[in-house]
């Protein structure tokens, strides 16, 4: 998708926004499959999250080969390729189906090859799968929390959205355009707090 203000991900900029500038939302793809549906909900909802105002930076995994394993260290590793791009994001918008009733190993390790770019924001769910995917939302609000990120209450679930594309592009049945909407404002009022308080309180670790 195109859009003015979608952001560069190879621009120099600042790792953070300050309070009034629009927020800078990730919306991270966690399925890598080449059959996969993920991309094509990425793209509906990096659109929603655009005509929000805030500038978007859509994450694809399949295009971000993380390091091998073995250079792993608690509390991160080298710098990845989508470090900064982690970093300098005030919320997050994670695409995620359900793989045996949790989220898939490519997000989990993109997770820990993270650590302080992920600490004090936000992030919102939109699960996929035969009943919405909403175990894999579960199993990522444990996780994230560990990370300080705080989890949206609201998580919108898709119920088998794969008969709801059409020529490539998702149509969401009625009432999840709303949902989402309300789930990307909840995200938008905790992104705002946490870059305020990031700012001004920086929490003591
Ligand atoms: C390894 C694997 C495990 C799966 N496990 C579940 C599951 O636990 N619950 C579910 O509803 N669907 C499950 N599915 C079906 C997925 O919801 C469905 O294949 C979906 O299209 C996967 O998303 P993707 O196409 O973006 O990879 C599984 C699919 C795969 C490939």
């Amino acid at each position: 998708m195109t859009s003015s203000k979608m952001l560069d991900p190879d621009a120099d900029e600042a790792a953070a926004t300050s309070p009034g500038e629009p927020l800078r939302l990730a919306v991270l793809t966690a399925s890598v499959r080449a059959d996969r549906i993920g991309r094509t909900l990425t793209d509906w909802a990096a659109g929603r999250a655009d005509a929000t105002g805030a500038v978007v930076d859509l994450i694809d995994l399949a295009e971000c080969p993380l390091p091998s394993d073995d250079l792993l260290q608690p509390g991160g590793g080298p710098r990845s390729s989508i470090a900064e791009r982690v970093e300098r994001a005030d919320g997050y918008v994670i695409v995620t189906p359900e793989y045996n009733h949790s989220y898939p190993a490519t997000l989990k390790r993109a997770i820990d090859w993270h650590y302080a770019e992920w600490m004090f924001k936000a992030a919102t769910v939109l699960s996929y799968g035969a009943q919405g995917g909403l175990l894999a939302t579960e199993h990522l609000r444990g996780v994230f929390a560990e990370l300080h990120v705080v989890t949206t209450r609201r998580a919108v679930g898709l119920r088998a959205p794969w008969e709801d594309v059409d020529e490539g592009e998702f149509v969401p049945p009625p009432g999840v355009d709303k949902a989402f909407d309300e789930a990307l404002g909840e995200l938008a009022w905790w992104a705002d707090v946490l870059r305020s308080a990031r700012r001004e309180r920086p929490f003591q670790r």
